[in-house]
């Protein structure tokens, strides 16, 4: 990590290169940061950014100003906006770059305009909403050749940096298949599986319709229906505990086996689905294209959430082994390993494995954008990444039915009514234009 004096230095001595942050006045200073969604995980968010010694937050947005107390705290005088638009609009001459940390269904409406406007982005993960918006973020941050990371701190993390080493160095061999899982549901956060028929006033701190955005009009409901936190669970807003921890989990069987092409195909069982909230428990059978890194020409990864766990049968572990509720499992040729969420891993084997020091996530993205490096899951690797996640959810729409992907052409190619699942049509005046 570079401190305050020495990136001083390296900005005097013109290395500072991302294009953005030559724009103006923020030369020879710090990196100043807008925080979007101030609570929540936006707030821990803000509070690492802020921590950096090279940064300076600046302003902060956050459709319910009840929300903005800490950051008041944090950083007295800076001002506080509900509408990000206007906080760029007055301020973007002393904004060098974004975080943001809304519920999914915004992160491409607002992250789309922040790149547009030269900023750098922290995303939270999943990078968006649907498989389209994820596909024009990745497209857009190279076109403004603005530094992103997508807001999976557990990449950073020893545990998966460990794994992600080990598999690498070859001590399981070539992997086979993997298995990934999570103890969420995809629903169970809102208690709720319709609509609430009593609904609440919106509280004068909340500005709903900017909270709704580019989502369908629908009355507020009540405290933790939607907002904060119960929107994971409704289709409107979120996608469930595949779209909560799919990023999550299975971030590190994406740079472990350098997976970097889109799924082949992939079907989905699930417990029941209505038009509303996503299911309670989801399975989708995903195959990829084969890497340097498996053993076969194609690789099965297989999703499972809400409690399930994969059967360790095939594998070199014992069958009475205990699994965690949360993780994934590589299977070898030589070995099989499990990482879980989030713990040490560990390998069938029972070979040691070298510990890689963890890294300070949030700082790698600011560091990236004083150097004008790319931090390794940008949104090149953060779409690809979500892409996939989210295909699961158009395939929850088509159980039992195996759907044919081709990624380049961002189509199903045996089914085409799944296409219509890849994007939304969004309320009028909150349209995302394409890149
Ligand atoms: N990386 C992680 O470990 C992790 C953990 C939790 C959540 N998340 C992600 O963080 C994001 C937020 O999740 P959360 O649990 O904090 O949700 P939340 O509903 O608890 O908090 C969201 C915050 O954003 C504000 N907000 C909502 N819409 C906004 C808008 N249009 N503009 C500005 N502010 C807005 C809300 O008022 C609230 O303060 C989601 O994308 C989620 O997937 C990541």
């Amino acid at each position: 990590m570079l401190r305050r004096r020495q990136f001083l230095a390296a900005s005097a001595a013109g290395i500072a290169a991302a294009p953005a942050f030559v724009r103006g006045q923020n030369l020879n200073s710090r990196v100043q940061i807008a925080g979007i969604g101030c609570d929540g995980k936006g707030w821990s968010d803000i509070k690492e950014m802020d921590s950096h010694a090279a940064t300076q937050m600046v302003a902060y947005c956050d459709v319910d100003l009840s929300r903005t107390e800490k950051v008041k705290d944090l950083t007295p005088g800076a001002p506080v906006y509900q509408d990000f638009r206007e906080m760029l609009a007055r301020h973007g001459d002393s904004i060098d770059a974004v975080t943001v940390s809304t519920p999914d269904h915004m992160h491409a409406f607002i992250g789309l305009d922040a790149m547009r406007q030269g900023k750098h982005v922290y995303c939270q993960k999943p990078l968006t909403h649907n498989v389209w918006e994820a596909r024009q973020m990745a497209l857009q941050a190279k076109q403004s050749g603005v530094i992103t990371r997508l807001g999976n701190q557990i990449h950073s993390h020893t545990f998966y940096r460990t794994a992600v080493a080990a598999i690498q160095s070859g001590v399981i061999g070539k992997v086979k298949e993997v298995h990934s899982w999570c103890a969420a549901t995809g629903h169970g956060k809102s208690f709720h599986i319709s609509r609430p028929k009593t609904l609440e006033d919106v509280p004068k701190t909340l500005a709903w319709n900017q909270w709704l955005g580019v989502a369908p009009e629908r009355p507020y409901g009540g405290w933790k229906i939607y907002h904060p936190w119960g929107w994971r669970d409704w289709q409107d807003f979120g996608n469930g505990a595949l779209g909560d921890f799919g990023c999550h989990i299975l971030d590190p069987v994406f740079t472990a086996l350098k997976i970097n092409a889109a799924p082949i195909e992939l079907t989905a069982d699930h417990t029941g689905l209505n038009d509303e909230v996503w299911p309670a428990q989801t399975t989708v059978k995903y195959v990829f294209p084969g890497t340097d890194w498996t053993a076969r020409p194609a690789l099965p990864i297989t999703w499972y959430d809400g409690g399930r766990l994969p059967t360790l049968r095939g594998t070199d572990f014992p069958s009475n082994q205990a699994l965690p509720k949360s993780g994934s499992l590589f299977v070898g040729e030589q070995a099989s390993l499990v990482l879980p969420h989030v713990g040490a891993p560990f390998v069938s084997s029972g070979a040691l494995l070298d510990e890689v020091e963890g890294l300070n996530h949030y700082h790698g993205w600011v560091d990236g954008i004083i150097s004008g490096q790319q931090p390794s899951d940008g949104f090149d690797y953060g779409g690809p990444l979500t892409e996939a996640v989210l295909l699961g959810n158009v395939a929850v729409r088509y159980r039992g039915e195996t759907l044919k992907w081709n990624g380049k052409a961002m189509q199903f190619t045996n089914d085409d009514s799944a296409n219509a699942w890849l994007r939304r049509d969004y309320r009028d005046g909150w349209d995302i234009a394409a890149v």
